[in-house]
């Protein structure tokens, strides 16, 4: 099969959604397509390399929205029907609220309106699904309660792209989430995988329910349903 995995700048189910993604690409040609801001988070959680590991050739390319420009020529294989589906995990609350408003400005959502033209199957798994609260994790983070303040900081001496100010803060968009910080650290003051719990908001949630309507398009809950599906 030919398969175009989008993915958003969500936190939330990412890492599940990378498994799902290494796991298709044994036996499928996947084209990986990240939003601006996926190509972001997808560093501070450390799983870049492995979405580059999983690409490369032709309909396997990694498309990311920089090097689009606005008009995303790209898309113009969904509207020839050139993929057999279109998978869009984890959906930001933000690319969510753009598709139920019919906006097709991001590569994501532009890739997803020209899927429905292209009669292309398009899943799309949304993070904020239903209200109340839920847990989700968080990329490396400086504890200052634990941190001791060292005259020198062994994880900002360490860290390979020079994104830790001392006794301050992670600069995330330098961070690569390698996690040789949290290593380095004596006194074990970085954290990764912090679980939080978060609020769902209800503009979200109500652009989730409008989801539903959508004829060309299913929303699953989880990206491991996907596996079901192919
Ligand atoms: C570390 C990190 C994690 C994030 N996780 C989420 C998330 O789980 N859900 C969400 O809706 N937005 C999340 N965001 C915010 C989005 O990246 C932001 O709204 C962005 O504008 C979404 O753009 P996109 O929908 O084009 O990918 C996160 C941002 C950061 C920095």
């Amino acid at each position: 099969m030919k398969i175009a995995w989008g993915i958003t700048g969500a936190g939330h189910l990412l890492q599940d959604s990378v498994e799902i993604l290494e796991m298709l690409s044994m036996d499928h040609k996947i084209t990986v397509f990240l939003s601006g801001a996926a190509e972001e988070v997808i560093k501070m959680y450390g799983l870049y390399e492995r979405v580059i590991n999983v690409t490369g050739g032709y309909y396997r390319e990694l498309v990311i929205e920089a090097e689009q420009k606005s008009s995303y020529p790209i898309a113009g294989r969904f509207s020839l029907g050139k993929y057999d589906l279109l998978v869009v995990s984890p959906t930001t609350s933000n690319t969510i609220g753009k598709i139920v408003n019919g906006i097709a400005d991001t590569l994501i959502t532009n890739i997803i309106a020209q899927a429905g033209k292209g009669n292309v199957k398009t899943y799309i798994i949304p993070v904020d699904l239903e209200s109340g609260i839920i847990e989700t994790v968080l990329p490396s983070k400086l504890e200052l309660e634990i941190c001791q303040k060292c005259e020198t900081c062994a994880a900002a001496t360490a860290c390979p792209s020079a994104a830790i100010t001392p006794r301050m803060e992670i600069n995330l968009l330098q961070c690569q989430g390698c996690g040789t910080c949290q290593i380095a650290c004596p006194f074990d003051a970085i954290k990764g995988g912090k679980k939080i719990k978060i609020h769902m908001r209800n503009v979200d949630i109500s652009n989730t329910r409008k989801l539903y309507e959508f004829e060309e398009l299913e929303v699953l809950k989880h990206p491991l349903e996907i596996k079901k599906l192919i």
